[in-house]
């Protein structure tokens, strides 16, 4: 795993991340250490290449979507599993079967940060040849996000968890931001199963036509945006990248008054897969 981000940044059209995770509540506060030898063997054996869920919802979703984890803990088992009754009946058994009890100061040494469900999981990363296959079959049935030179980590993982809610074919991003880093991974929820998440080259895009989303494109509400579109997205800082606008089919504009100057990236992501869900495109 990546090092943790320890940005504390609110703004998410700046560069770096806040905490993605508006769900967050307050800390429970430490217990002793115990033995757990067990999990924790089997967490440290794993970290290396592994995808940290973090908190309860994460796993949740992450199981959900079929993620393979390879080992989970909670420090209150009971209490996990109350919120599986609660919120998550359909993977109740499953969670039941990965997660293992250890003391709260154990738990809290294997994350970053404690989430306030003392929930963590570990999972394995989906392989880039089955995210490609994925972005690259045809007939397409819904958009593929592009995300041209993402900067904050916070809006990448809006992005996946909006991709995933509409059920978008996946989420590609250029440049230099991972989004398979920690804080996107936390910022997704644990949606990154539910949808392909991979880092591509403009040149390496897949194929369908662009609509590259731009203030001073055509009216979105004129247009019907196609299942196999690419929905591309500039950067927080500077907005759409040459290659990216070379690449284009049409650039489309989000409906904003003069005096406004453009919205948020997830935002944006959010109105332009509403309107393509209302247009025709829709999740089950
Ligand atoms: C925070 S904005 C980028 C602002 C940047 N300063 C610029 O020069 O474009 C991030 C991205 O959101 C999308 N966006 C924001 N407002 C938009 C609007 N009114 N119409 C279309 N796209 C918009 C664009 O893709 C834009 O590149």
């Amino acid at each position: 795993m990546a090092a943790p981000d320890r940005d504390t940044n609110t703004d998410p059209d700046r560069d770096a991340a806040p905490d993605p995770d508006p769900d967050r509540d307050s800390v429970p506060p430490a217990t002793p250490a115990q033995d757990d030898a067990a999990p924790v063997t089997r967490w440290h054996r794993h970290t290396g290449g592994a995808v940290l869920l973090d908190g309860f919802h994460a796993l949740k979703h992450a199981v959900r979507f079929g993620a393979e984890v390879e080992v989970a803990v909670t420090a209150d088992r009971a209490a996990a599993l109350a919120l599986a009754d609660e919120l998550a009946p359909d993977v109740r058994e499953a969670l039941a079967a990965l997660l293992a009890e250890v003391p709260y100061a154990t738990y809290a040494s294997l994350v970053p940060r404690p989430h306030p469900t003392a929930v963590a999981a570990l999972a394995v990363r989906p392989s880039r040849a089955g995210n490609l296959a994925g972005l690259a079959r045809t007939p397409r049935t819904a958009p593929v996000v592009v995300l041209d030179q993402p900067r904050n980590l916070g809006n990448a993982g809006a992005v996946i968890r909006l991709a995933a809610g509409f059920g978008a074919t996946g989420v590609v991003t250029t440049g230099t931001l991972d989004p398979w880093h920690p804080t996107v991974v936390r910022g997704g929820a644990g949606l990154h199963f539910a949808t392909a998440v991979e880092r591509l080259s403009v040149d390496e895009l897949p194929a369908g036509p662009v609509f590259a989303l731009d203030p001073e494109g055509e009216d979105i509400r004129a247009l019907e945006l196609p299942d196999d579109a690419l929905l591309a997205f500039g950067s927080e800082r500077s907005g759409l990248s040459p290659e990216l606008r070379a690449r284009a089919d049409h650039l489309v504009a989000l409906p904003m008054r003069p005096q406004v100057s453009s919205y948020n990236l997830a935002t944006s992501v959010a109105m332009t897969l509403y309107h393509w869900s209302a247009t025709g495109g829709a999740p089950a």
